[in-house]
């Protein structure tokens, strides 16, 4: 279940009960259960990562901090910036404000799993690069993971409608005119 944010990414909602599972035994771990571990199974960019978390743990620094998967940074790390953008089950959401246990079982895409396997550039990251949609480039990732969905929620028709949509992801060196011509060609290409 997710809540609607006026940024145009959701929050996932914790469970309705209130209560992350802990079941190391279904799990096969062997560590010895702990009361303040949770032993989780991610499945990130369609690999599945088995980890040992705190509850409190985002998802943001499991990525980062236990999985090395640093293309999705950490800016405010508090829901201001989209810097750590990434997508579960295709929607976009902000892994700052997301718990590392809130994602189990579900599909999450960081900006390493937009590539193809043969190397060949997602759509979107090949407009931002011949739009010259960045300068220090901190921003990048969220900015093409949110425009990745923004096109494929429908909601890149105009600039109009991508300046308002893509309206969390901030840009401290002020590339918008170029963020958007980049999510304009994208639109365009994916479309046809
Ligand atoms: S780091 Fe998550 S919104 Fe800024
Ligand atoms: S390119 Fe520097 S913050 Fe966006």
């Amino acid at each position: 279940m997710t809540s609607q944010i006026h940024t145009g990414q959701p929050i996932i909602d914790p469970p309705e009960d209130g209560h992350f599972r802990n079941d190391d035994a279904a799990s096969g771990s062997t560590n010895p259960p702990s009361p303040t571990t949770l032993s989780l199974h991610l499945t990130i960019n369609g690999e599945t990562h088995a980890l040992d978390l705190e509850p409190r743990v985002t998802l943001l620094d499991a990525l980062r901090d236990r999985l090395a998967l640093t293309g999705t940074k950490k800016g405010c790390d508090q829901g201001q910036c989209g810097a750590c953008t990434v997508h579960v089950d295709g929607e976009r959401v902000l892994a700052c404000l997301t718990l590392a246990a809130q994602v189990e079982g579900r599909e999450i895409t960081t900006i390493e799993g937009l590539v193809d396997e043969d190397g060949t550039l997602h759509t979107v990251q090949a407009a931002f690069l011949e739009q010259d949609a960045f300068q220090c480039g901190y921003c990048t990732p969220g900015q093409i993971m949110s425009a990745v969905a923004c096109i494929r929620e429908g909601h890149a028709g105009s600039d109009e409608e991508i300046r308002e949509y893509m309206a969390g992801n901030l840009c401290r060196c002020g590339a918008y005119p170029h963020i958007v011509a980049a999510v304009r060609q994208a639109a365009r290409e994916l479309r046809a």
